[in-house]
């Protein structure tokens, strides 16, 4: 399937229509990462639910989402804050008036910026914990009714942050650490009851807000440190997230998709002279002269 008419270059390695009849509720969904999710579900056959504070950004999300199937649903929720149920249920109501059910929620909201241990007020952590992990239990509360109906899916969106120590990222990391731990908890306790639950743990994602705001380093310095030699793309996390939807995945639960080109394996090599990690080993990987 070609979806370059929708200006997706990509050719999508699912069957078209796999998500007929389905919907998803995303917060974060008027965002870079969330919104490539919601458009490749689309796509696919889904309706969507659209989640977020800023009402024209959620609006504008929406309508652009809409213009990507001919027959879509696309409903969006501005003024929800995911820190506040009461919001996250009235967005839950529209949802299921608009659109008769969720199947698929998509925790994806999420705050970040860059402070220091000295420069991160107590405030400020908590407001990143309160999005993030608090958040994403609110979203998982409010939609568990229509979960249990239609023996749904959720999707955690992480991070690597926490597998080794970042500077600059002690709250975001400290709370992705605690949206893996919820996300394996719910999958243990909503597994019997059909729900399966996974996270999908993003590298560092080319073009996306939290990019260009938070990288440190140029993207050829990073790329040298990336096993599979480039940054990620939304469109990494919007196909690992058809998998985990999909029947494909349908055995798959309480895991984390980690999708990063392999990233967060070289930490070690983070510090390496790139003259070393990948140049002189690529080298000796392509020798014609292996050891038996
Ligand atoms: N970018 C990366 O390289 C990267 C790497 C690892 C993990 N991630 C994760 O991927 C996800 C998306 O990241 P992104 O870079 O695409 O972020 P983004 O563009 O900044 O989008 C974040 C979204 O979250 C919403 N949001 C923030 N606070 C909210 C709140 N209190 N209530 C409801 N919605 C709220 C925002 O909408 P409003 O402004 O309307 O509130 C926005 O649409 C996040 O979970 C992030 O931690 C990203």
């Amino acid at each position: 399937m070609n979806f370059d008419m929708f200006n997706i270059k990509d050719k999508i390695p699912f069957k078209e229509d796999i998500f007929k009849g389905k919907v998803v509720f995303i917060t974060g969904g008027s965002g870079t990462i969330c919104k490539k999710q919601a458009e490749y579900l689309v796509i696919l056959g889904c309706n969507a639910s659209i989640v977020g504070r800023n009402p024209e950004k959620t609006v504008r999300a929406a309508l652009e989402i809409s213009k990507i199937r001919k027959d879509s649903k696309i409903v969006a929720c501005p003024n929800t804050d995911v820190r506040n149920i009461e919001s996250l249920e009235a967005a839950v109501n529209k949802t299921v008036k608009e659109l008769g059910k969720i199947d698929f929620v998509i925790c994806g909201a999420a705050g970040n910026f860059i402070a220091d241990f000295n420069h991160l007020s107590s405030n400020a952590f908590k407001s990143v914990v309160s999005i993030d992990l608090l958040g994403s239990f609110n979203t998982v509360k409010s939609c568990f009714q229509e979960l249990k109906k239609n023996k749904g899916s959720i999707i955690m969106v992480s991070s690597t942050l926490h597998y080794y120590g970042v500077p600059f990222q002690i709250h975001v990391s400290a709370a992705k650490a605690g949206v893996d731990a919820l996300s394996k908890s719910l999958a243990v306790e909503l597994g019997p009851l059909g729900i399966r639950v996974n996270a999908i743990a993003p590298g560092t994602i080319a073009a996306t807000e939290g990019f260009t705001r938070l990288a440190r380093a140029s993207p050829q310095e990073l790329t040298t440190k990336i096993p599979l030699q480039r940054l990620g793309r939304v469109q990494d996390v919007a196909l690992a997230t058809v998998f985990l939807f999909s029947e494909a995945a349908s055995y798959i639960t309480g895991t984390v998709v980690v999708v990063d080109g392999g990233a967060w394996q070289t930490s070690n090599v983070q510090v390496t002279n790139s003259n070393v990690y990948p140049v002189q080993l690529k080298q000796k990987l392509l020798e014609n002269n292996p050891k038996l």
